[in-house]
């Protein structure tokens, strides 16, 4: 059985009750993480509690936790579900009014803290050695993409239109440049150079795009943070995607047609172990 927090106490998944009235619920105003353990063992809490920080403050939504108490919180959730590889989600809304409106309610109203966990789905190692199918789509979201917001709806729709045309990921473009996936950071790899959109308002700053960055430049790999057309998206001799739940991955068909010779690229496969040498142990 699932042991989720919501508002102060761990209770059985199952016996969680939200008001109607909660605003994730009538207006998605809120925020979110997902943080893997790996183990038992969270993968970069931290960043992902100054991310969670920036969104909150972005959305001028105060709560009574700190650093510490954010960490305390995933980590007594990772415990109280026994450890394992989980996948820890964890949401923060306005909380919910006594009526509807639009804007904030007054200051007692307290934001409703709800987490739960479930198993990590990691790519299985024949998935990675086979490298997953993308397709492009415009990108019609906001221009806050920086927030970790829960209104997902363009990313909703975007996952949807990757089920529909038989690929795992849909690579979002805005104005002729990459942006991001659904759910992922996008990496391209050209004569051995690695480039990612940068991380400004257009899109998340992910945690695995920055252990991502972080790695290759401990390693002395070329990496660049800039503007990423979409020709050069689909002339990529590598496309790779990350986040938390698919990891470091190689895409290895974009919108039908091979990327590269259509294998997962060297580049790739020494950041991907790289990157396995960082998970916890
Ligand atoms: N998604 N971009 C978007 C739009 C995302 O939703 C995510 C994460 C990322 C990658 O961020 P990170 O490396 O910090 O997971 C980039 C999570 C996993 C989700 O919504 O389930």
């Amino acid at each position: 059985m699932t042991t989720a927090y919501w508002n102060g106490d761990y209770l059985p998944l199952e016996q969680v009750r939200i008001s109607p009235l909660d605003r994730g619920f009538l207006f998605a105003d809120g925020v979110y993480e997902v943080v893997a353990a790996y183990g038992g063992h969270l993968f970069e809490r931290d960043a992902h509690v100054r991310r969670l920080e920036r969104s909150l403050a972005a959305l001028r939504i105060e709560t009574d936790f700190d650093a510490e108490g954010w960490a305390r919180l995933l980590e007594t959730l990772v415990a109280r579900n026994g450890g394992g590889d989980l996948a820890v989600y964890l949401q923060v809304t306005r909380g919910a009014a006594a009526t509807r409106g639009h804007a904030f309610p007054s200051p007692e109203v307290r934001p409703s803290v709800f987490a739960s966990a479930s198993p990590l789905m990691r790519l299985a190692p024949d998935t990675l050695a086979q490298g997953l199918a993308a397709v492009t789509l415009d990108d019609i979201r906001w221009l806050r993409c920086e927030i970790k917001s829960i209104a997902l709806l363009g990313n909703v729709l975007a996952q949807q239109h990757a089920l529909e045309h038989g690929a795992t990921e849909t690579i979002q473009v805005r104005d002729g440049l990459v942006s991001e996936g659904a759910s992922t950071n996008v990496f391209v790899v050209r004569n051995g150079a690695i480039a990612t959109p940068i991380a400004d308002h257009r899109i998340l700053a992910g945690i695995t795009r920055a252990v991502v960055i972080r790695l290759a430049c401990e390693h002395g790999l070329p990496l660049a943070e800039r503007d990423v057309s979409r020709s050069e998206l689909e002339s990529a001799d590598e496309i790779w995607i990350a986040s938390t739940t698919k990891e470091v991955a190689p895409v290895t068909r974009l919108d039908g047609r091979p990327v590269g010779d259509g294998q997962p690229g060297p580049v790739w496969a020494r950041v991907r172990a790289l990157f396995e040498q960082v998970l916890p142990a």
